[in-house]
């Protein structure tokens, strides 16, 4: 599994501004979040630094946040203190989810971010989508994030340095991503980002890390999905757009 033992520290500087609050993270979902019942539960499966669960919990929603990370987990929780909510958090791979919730236990399941693609290859993604899927009670839906891997392969290996400082937490950084891309679709390929915080004394402090990820086509996806028990009702897929959403639900 990938890391983000290093990333985890300052993974802030790596989301957008839009999406650093709790509630405005939960409020980028507001479609899909709009299709649940009033007495909701909802598993965020690769929670992060939790900002989209404890966004969630402040709706009143029943969530549970879960990583594979030890260190994302903590933060979470951390976060979920912060605010006064109420998440559940869990340190589980997603292969591992079954061994702590019962099947059909979630109305919706999060695995957004940028995250599907650390599952390993064909087998990995395929495991872990029958996960997801045997957690949502049947007509629960699951809501996906994802790179357009067409678009970001057909540029190469290359170097990606933030154009402005992000500033967090009173600290400025220059985010830099290194993109290896493999030759082949099926082959792992690697992703190193950098956050090189800069002081007022003009000092360095760099964080990076090397994190493997598997691309997949759209098309891939949806027959994975599909033989998952998951049937997409809508995707935002457009080959020229850097991210797509898919909602699948349960069969
Ligand atoms: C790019 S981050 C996205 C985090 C969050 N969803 C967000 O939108 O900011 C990817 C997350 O996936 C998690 N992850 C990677 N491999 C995983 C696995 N096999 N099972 C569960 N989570 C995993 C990482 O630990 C990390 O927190």
């Amino acid at each position: 599994m990938t890391g983000y033992g290093a990333l985890a520290e300052v993974y802030e500087w790596l989301i957008s501004d839009a999406k650093l609050a709790p509630a405005e993270s939960a409020a980028s979902f507001d479609d899909v979040l709009g299709l649940l019942p009033s007495d909701a539960h909802v598993l965020d499966c690769s929670c992060g630094t939790g900002q989209l669960a404890v966004g969630l919990a402040g709706r009143g929603i029943q969530v549970v946040a879960t990583d594979a990370s030890d260190a994302m987990v903590r933060r979470t929780a951390e976060l979920s203190e912060e605010f006064g909510a109420s998440v559940r958090t869990v340190r589980a791979s997603w292969e591992e989810l079954p061994e702590h919730f019962e099947d059909g236990t979630f109305d919706m399941v999060f695995c957004v971010g940028n995250s599907l693609h650390h599952a390993e290859g064909a087998r990995g993604r395929g495991a872990a989508l029958e996960s997801m899927s045997r957690l949502l009670r049947r007509g629960g839906r699951l809501v996906l994030t994802s790179r357009t891997w067409e678009l970001v392969r057909s540029r190469g290996s290359r170097l990606d340095i933030s154009d402005r400082l992000v500033r967090r937490n009173g600290r400025d950084a220059v985010v830099v991503y290194r993109w290896e891309i493999a030759p082949r679709w099926e082959e792992e390929h690697h992703i190193e980002i950098a956050i090189a915080q800069v002081d007022a004394t003009g000092s360095v402090a760099v964080h990076s890390e090397l994190l493997s990820c598997w691309p997949y086509r759209h098309e891939e996806l949806e027959a994975e999905l599909h033989r998952a028990g998951l049937r997409t009702e809508a995707s935002t897929f457009d080959g020229a757009a850097e991210n797509y959403l898919v909602v699948a639900s349960k069969a």
